[in-house]
């Protein structure tokens, strides 16, 4: 099996910034509630019309740049989002379009906030059994697309953005280990009730908002508590590390105190956790790889590095993985 490693990093986040106050005068809330309860203080909203494939794409055109590869040099491209432009085609067969990926296979991925992880694993087989040589895995969501913005309980948690990375063949280091998992008894707890083959859209379902998102976060709170500290040490047994070889960990960014409740059980201090979540709110797929995106950007990854990228979502799905930079 080949080593496949990332080469490239590029993120997207639209133009416009909702503050915490602006939701105040949107839904019963405050600033207060909002940041000691969750960590946010802002997060960005695609503009009108603005759909995922094209927060992806300035995204994936700064991570081809970044990984010094013309788009005629994929072979794969992977999309994860819930949110895509329209249910089909995929957003990944929009993309290969507007970059001119002529050759690259294409298709989305549907694994929420653990998006991301999943699509760079999958990705990483096709690389390491020397199926394809370059692929682009890319997280994007606008969740605001599906926010009910009467919801106080769910419309101040998220926000749209893009993350991008290449990945190909490398001498040194790259993907160490992956863990994937899913409970699928708990679907109940978090999704989007209409507009698929179980409630086709109607007059009906728009009346009864059952295009927004539904979310039980107190119920999710500590499942996603367990489930990323599981699934940390599990990815950390398998690539036979502890905590310790860990130089940042990157962790899905649903809110700032299940990331420091995961960070205290699993021993490590918080200024080896990476947060962007005041800035960005939730992002599902697109918030682990943006977070990544932006750690690199600013030197807090550097070459020979070890990061630790964690997350958890609806689903219920999880998945972790081991990178060494
Ligand atoms: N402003 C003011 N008050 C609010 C707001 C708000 N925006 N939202 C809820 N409240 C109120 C509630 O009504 C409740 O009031 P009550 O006690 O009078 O009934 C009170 O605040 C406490 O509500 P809780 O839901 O218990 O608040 P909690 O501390 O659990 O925080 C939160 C809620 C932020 C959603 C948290 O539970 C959470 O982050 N959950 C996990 C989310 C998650 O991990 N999701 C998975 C990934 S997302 C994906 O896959 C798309």
């Amino acid at each position: 099996m080949k080593k496949v490693g990332i080469i490239g990093v590029g993120e997207y986040l639209p133009e416009k910034i909702l503050t915490n106050a602006d939701l105040e005068k949107i839904v019963d809330t405050s600033d207060e509630w909002i940041t000691t309860r969750t960590g946010i203080k802002e997060r960005h909203v695609a503009a009108k019309g603005q759909a995922a494939s094209d927060l992806a794409l300035p995204a994936s055109i700064q991570a081809l740049k970044d990984a010094k590869i013309n788009p005629e040099d994929l072979d794969l491209i992977v999309v994860a989002t819930i949110t895509g432009d329209m249910p089909f085609p995929s957003v990944a067969a929009i993309l290969q379009d507007k970059l001119g990926a002529k050759k690259a296979a294409c298709f989305d991925l549907s694994a929420a906030c653990a998006g991301f992880v999943y699509g760079i694993s999958v990705a990483q087989q096709f690389l390491a059994c020397g199926t394809y040589k370059n692929a682009l895995v890319v997280g994007v969501e606008v969740l605001t697309s599906v926010t009910d913005w009467q919801d106080r309980n769910t419309c101040v948690l998220f926000g749209d953005g893009a993350g991008a990375v290449v990945l190909t063949e490398v001498k040194e280091g790259g993907i160490i280990s992956t863990y994937l998992g899913c409970d699928g008894s708990k679907v109940g707890i978090l999704n989007l009730p209409a507009g698929g083959s179980r409630l086709p859209a109607s007059a009906e379902t728009v009346k009864n908002r059952q295009h927004f998102l539904k979310m039980q976060g107190n119920e999710l709170f500590k499942i996603a508590v367990n489930t990323m500290t599981k699934a940390a040490e599990v990815v950390l047994a398998q690539a036979k590390m502890t905590f310790a070889d860990i130089d940042l960990i990157i962790p899905h960014q649903a809110n700032a105190r299940i990331i420091m409740a995961v960070a205290k059980k699993l021993g490590i201090p918080e200024e080896r956790v990476y947060l962007n979540i005041e800035r960005c709110g939730n992002m599902s797929s697109a918030s682990t790889v943006t977070a990544l995106c932006e750690a690199v950007r600013e030197g807090k990854v550097k070459r020979g590095d070890v990061i630790l990228l964690d997350a958890f979502g609806a689903g219920l799905v999880w998945g972790a993985c081991i990178i060494k930079w």
